[in-house]
């Protein structure tokens, strides 16, 4: 038997559909027997929740005993009636992560936001496949000192710079310290830099009847104009034929509840690698998109295991994407085989 609960349910439709009407609220006696219609879910919502039930639980609930449920109540009682086709949710198994690959060897790579999630690991494949490495961070704190370490045990030569990136100031200083490790000393250094990852990013949740401006601006300041002012700091450091990889968010093309201004944001940044990659062109300079879905940076302090379970279930996949992932997609397009992919984005969400 399946176990779902009134919340679990109003999460759901909240994730699938959005939120219920206002005032209303998905909890208590009363709520389970208030028609579905008066939160504002029609059947069609309540279908796109059942498939995700069906995939999680490889159940299989009858559609049209689903659109005839009028009532929280009616829906949980088909759903406790349905024997569950597996004991938890749906999980599928990630490959064993990939230790080693070639086709950097000298290569010089800046990535920020690299003492994290995404960054780290994607920090960590350049070192691993022989890159010479600038990681960048805000601050030179636990999580860096972690990266040293394990960038240490790699081999590979490699500085760390911290700078907030949201400012012009933070962007100067991190451009001053690739041209200077990349250029041997050399402070005016020119075309010392092959790739670019521009990584750093912030989630945000808020509704958009709660959205403030400050929200807005931190967001919008993370995750597109750190993009801008990193580049353009580092417009003449990259050299002739170098690569520029822009982390986005596979919901810049979908939309996601509560999360207008982080998909506007990542939205931004596909139109920017667009057409930063036919102004830079000429120059041989290819500029591209990787558009990761959900992905599980620290599985211990991570999501709520019912939101990793509907999630997961809305992928292909059947498991949420690892920082790995994300890092094999950053480097092929950094690498000489997509060398005539520019422009474009690449979604790795497991195929949501
Ligand atoms: N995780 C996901 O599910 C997911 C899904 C889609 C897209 N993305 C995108 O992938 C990218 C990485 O996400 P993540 O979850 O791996 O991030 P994360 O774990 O939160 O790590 C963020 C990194 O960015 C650095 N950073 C944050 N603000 C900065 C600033 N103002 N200046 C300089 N560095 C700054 C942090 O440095 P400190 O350690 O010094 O703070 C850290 O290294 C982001 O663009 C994010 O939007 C993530």
């Amino acid at each position: 038997m399946i176990e779902i609960t009134l919340s679990d349910l109003g999460a759901m439709l909240l994730e699938c559909v959005g939120a219920p009407e206002e005032g209303m609220a998905f909890e208590g006696e009363q709520a389970l027997d208030t028609p579905f219609i008066e939160f504002g879910y029609d059947s069609l919502a309540l279908l796109q929740v059942t498939s995700v039930i069906n995939r999680t639980y490889g159940v299989v609930l009858d559609d049209d005993a689903v659109s005839e449920a009028e009532t929280p109540r009616q829906l949980l009682q088909l759903i406790a009636s349905v024997p569950a086709g597996r004991s938890g949710p749906l999980t599928g198994t990630a490959p064993a992560a990939s230790t080693a690959s070639a086709g950097f060897a000298g290569k010089r790579v800046l990535v920020t936001g690299a003492t994290r999630g995404i960054g780290r690991a994607t920090a960590l494949a350049f070192a691993r496949a022989g890159a010479r490495l600038v990681a960048g961070c805000r601050t030179e704190g636990d999580a860096a000192k972690r990266l040293r370490t394990e960038l240490d045990e790699t081999g590979a030569e490699f500085t760390i710079v911290a700078a907030d990136v949201t400012t012009s100031e933070g962007a100067a200083v991190l451009a001053g310290g690739a041209r200077e490790w990349f250029g041997d000393g050399d402070r005016d250094a020119r075309g010392v830099l092959d790739v670019l990852v521009n990584n750093v990013g912030v989630d945000g949740h808020v509704p958009f009847d709660r959205l403030t401006e400050a929200e807005w601006h931190r967001v919008i300041g993370h995750n597109t104009t750190s993009a801008y002012l990193v580049t353009h700091a580092l417009l003449d450091v990259l050299a002739d034929g170098a690569s520029v990889v822009n982390v986005g968010a596979s919901v810049a093309l979908r939309g996601r509840p509560a999360g207008v201004h982080y998909s506007a944001s990542k939205a931004a940044v596909i139109g920017f690698s667009r057409a930063l990659a036919k102004d830079l062109g000429p120059r041989g300079i290819r500029v591209n998109t990787v558009a990761p879905g959900v992905t599980e940076t620290d599985p211990e302090e991570g999501l709520p295991p019912q939101l990793v379970a509907r999630l997961t279930a809305l992928t292909a996949l059947g498991r949420l994407g690892r920082p790995e992932d994300v890092a094999g997609a950053v480097l092929y397009l950094a690498g000489d085989s997509a060398a005539y992919v520019t422009g474009t984005t690449i979604e790795v969400d497991g195929g949501i």
